[in-house]
């Protein structure tokens, strides 16, 4: 498939007739010869707007010559390399993995201090190979930086979609084919384009796994999440948080079982406890006189006050087992009310069995130091002896996912494994036999 990822030049002489000029030009000529885009720029302008432009680019090529490179003068040198420091900062930030070379004579490397050198994948030295060697090593590493760009399940699709096979199986478009018939078919087809139909597959198509059961690309893609996000378990719903909260749900509570949740839950969780028959008890949040809903305060989480909670329930105090089955908390309502997760760990950590972060509006947070503590499931986050944790998110509402994009993340306690099984038939009540693999691929595109 043919993407437009050129390789970006910058260099002051790009456009000028001396001989710097002419060998840079040499350079990007023999590298459009094999086919490849070249964008030539003659300045870093607005640093951190250039190194924006990484999420486009192949490969860079930064040039630095005699002019802005007096090895004379030494202020002039350390003018260049504090430059060139930032820029490479900038661009190394956002991007570990993309090639950057140096471009420039043989008497300039020998200024280039270390901690820039580590960052390059080259220094080329000017006019030492022919123009079309350095152009195919340097298509090359851009290559293969582009080769390992996608994740594994949009990996698989974009082979699929590519590779021209006819569709035998749903849905009933036939890749597109089928909108190809009316006029109205035709302006859906121009809007949408040929990419997204031929990859609105089935689940019968053996070579992209399945959803459904948790195999091959599909799979692998879920794992990689799990590695991204350092769960122990992570699956991909197609049909929002709201159905991921039903399958913790249903995979945890039974009729009759008490639950705990915060009053101020999402619809989905009401849902979930009329659809497993559970007894609820509630924690109250506050609210402001502007009608701001939350926090809920520090004592409604003690296990005291969630044992008087059930005693005072005429359901809950009849229960056979009056340990709360699970904990649902919106972790970060709309208005950004979160809480302290290593907090309500140690408190109720040996008195309710799950804790569930609904995190539908926090898929973010794992990637901040703003949000340490402040949600589920993270880097260097301890496990609970008892208790499992279980975070869902709403990938198309905080990060780049299509609508409808969610996760179920699991990190299990110090004494409980998830029986996957178990947990697999209470996502199959809830999943479409249908999934929609273009959501399934922004899940795996979003983590990547
Ligand atoms: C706290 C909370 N949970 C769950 C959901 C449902 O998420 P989705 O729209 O992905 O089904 C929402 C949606 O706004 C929400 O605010």
């Amino acid at each position: 498939m043919k993407f437009r990822f050129p390789i970006v030049i910058i260099d002051e002489d790009f456009r000028s007739e001396n001989a710097s000029g002419l060998g840079i030009r040499a350079l990007a000529s023999a590298i459009e010869a094999e086919g490849v885009e070249v964008l030539g720029v003659t300045s870093y302008g607005d640093l951190s707007s250039f190194a924006q432009q990484q999420s486009r680019a192949s490969a860079f090529i930064l040039s630095i010559d005699d002019e802005e490179f007096d090895v004379d003068s030494p202020e002039d040198v350390a003018n260049a390399i504090k430059n060139l420091r930032a820029f490479i900062g900038e661009l190394r930030f956002r991007n570990a993995d993309i090639p950057i070379y140096l471009y420039g004579e043989t008497r300039t490397s020998q200024h280039i201090p270390n901690d820039i050198l580590r960052e390059l994948h080259g220094f080329i030295h000017m006019f030492e190979d022919t123009p079309e060697f350095v152009a195919r090593h340097i298509i090359r590493e851009a290559r293969s930086y582009l080769d390992g760009l996608a994740p594994p399940f949009f990996r698989e699709l974009l082979k699929y979609a590519q590779d021209g096979s006819y569709s035998w199986h749903c849905p009933g478009h036939s890749g597109g084919v089928a909108f190809l018939k009316s006029p109205v078919g035709q302006m859906f087809h121009q809007f949408f384009g040929e990419n997204m139909l031929r990859a609105d597959v089935c689940n019968a198509v053996d070579e992209l796994g399945q959803l459904l059961d948790h195999t091959g690309p599909v799979a692998q893609s879920e794992l990689n999440a799990a590695r991204i996000f350092n769960a122990d378990h992570c699956y991909f719903v197609t049909n929002g948080t709201s159905t991921s909260n039903k399958i913790v749900w249903h995979a945890n509570v039974a009729p009759g079982d008490v639950v705990v949740v915060d009053r101020n839950c999402h619809k989905s969780i009401l849902h979930a406890i009329t659809m497993t028959g559970a007894i609820p008890v509630f924690l109250q949040p506050t609210r402001n006189n502007l009608g701001i809903i939350g926090p809920i305060p520090l004592s409604e989480f003690h296990p005291d006050t969630i044992q008087k909670k059930i005693e005072a329930n005429p359901f809950a105090r009849e229960a056979l087992n009056k340990k709360p089955r699970i904990l649902t908390i919106t972790q970060s309502t709309y208005d950004g009310v979160i809480y302290n997760v290593e907090m309500i760990k140690q408190t109720l950590g040996s008195s309710v069995d799950t804790l569930h972060f609904d995190e539908a509006w926090l898929p973010h947070a794992a990637f901040h130091e703003f949000y340490t503590d402040m949600h589920a499931i993270g880097r260097n986050r301890p496990r609970s002896e008892d208790a499992m944790v279980f975070a869902t998110h709403s990938t198309h509402k905080m990060l780049a996912g299509l609508s409808q994009a969610s996760q179920i993340l699991v990190q299990e306690s110090e004494n409980r494994q998830l029986d996957r099984y178990m947990f697999n038939e209470a996502y199959l009540m809830h999943m479409s036999t249908s999934p929609q693999y273009a959501i399934i691929a922004s899940c795996d595109v979003a983590a990547a």
